[in-house]
């Protein structure tokens, strides 16, 4: 029988929504609106494809998933923040996340700029609290991919070349560059997050991140195809956002064949890197075959 993914993903986004929402209940002690605004987008949906990958790559790894919810969840919570501001009037000026109002047009841009901060704060506060007896060494790697990945040498340096490369004639090396960047690091991250916490050997970490660096580019080319050609209703964001603000993607430097054709390509990448792992990859393998097909 096949692996139900579509089964797999709706159970494994229900318990990172149930765990996101008890490591950041409403009731949090703070002036209002923030814990509001931090929910607001926080548990708008979205399909927690970063929490799930680093759940999916601890069971590979033979250890108990439920276990690593709360650093799973600290990875959407970093991937909530960037959203919230990309969206910001100066950045992306964007009306609609994940099928509502974003968070500035609804609180406002100071307060969903301090919402984006207090989720990139809190997501190192959670993994902190969460290092049980004997995982110490093991969380601090943990942190130490966390805030690579997001910082100025991963997400943000890509989101600073993105936004740089606006309505310019970049190279292909630059694309590559903030696609790798504003995207695939913190795909690849949540990989390998998932592979430390599970005490993966250095020779099983390289072929995950390997899979993972693969599947964080296709990510993003299938993200930029979708801009183009996708529905707006099931997306749950605005589509022609790109074109509009001549944004450097692979349909605007290879046309949309050629980058579908790269989606294809890289996805077949990723699953040569699976093999070389000595465990069943099904998960891994379903998620990655998910995502070219995905139309949100
Ligand atoms: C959107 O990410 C922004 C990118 C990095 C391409 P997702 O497509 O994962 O958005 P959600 O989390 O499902 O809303
Ligand atoms: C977003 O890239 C990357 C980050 C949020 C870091 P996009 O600007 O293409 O994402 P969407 O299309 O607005 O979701
Ligand atoms: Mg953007
Ligand atoms: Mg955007
Ligand atoms: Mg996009």
């Amino acid at each position: 029988m096949p692996f139900a993914i579509e089964q797999y993903l709706k159970t494994r986004a229900q318990a990172v929504e149930d765990v996101l929402n008890r490591l950041l209940p409403a009731n949090l002690q703070s002036p209002p609106p923030i814990a509001e605004a931090m929910r607001y987008s926080l548990l708008a949906g979205g399909k927690r494809i970063r929490p799930i990958l680093c759940l999916a790559t601890v069971e590979t790894l033979g250890t108990d998933w439920q276990s690593a919810l709360p650093a799973a969840c600290s990875i959407e919570m970093i991937h909530t923040y960037s959203l919230i501001h990309d969206d910001l009037p100066a950045m992306d000026n964007d009306d609609y996340r994940r099928g509502k109002l974003t968070n500035h047009k609804v609180f406002g841009d100071a307060i969903a700029i301090l919402a984006g901060d207090g989720l990139l704060t809190y997501a190192f506060q959670i993994l902190s609290e969460h290092a049980a007896d004997g995982m110490e060494r093991s969380m601090l790697a943990i942190i130490r991919e966390l805030s690579r990945a997001s910082g100025v040498q991963g997400m943000i340096g890509g989101q600073v070349a993105d936004i740089r490369a606006e309505g310019r004639k970049g190279s292909k090396e630059t694309l590559e560059y903030i696609h790798k960047h504003k995207t695939g690091d913190l795909l690849t991250a949540s990989v390998r997050i998932g592979a430390i916490f599970a005490g993966a050997a250095p020779h099983e970490l390289s072929a995950l991140t390997s899979y993972a660096d693969k599947l964080g580019l296709a990510f993003q080319i299938q993200d930029d195809i979708l801009d183009v050609v996708g529905d707006q209703a099931k997306l749950g964001k605005q589509t022609g956002v790109d074109a509009t603000l001549e944004k450097m993607t692979y349909p605007a430097v290879y046309g949309l064949q050629e980058s579908i054709r790269k989606v294809r390509v890289l996805t077949e990448e990723s699953f040569a890197s699976l093999a070389q792992l000595p465990y069943d990859t099904t998960i891994l393998r379903a998620i990655a075959d998910f995502l070219v097909h995905r139309e949100s």
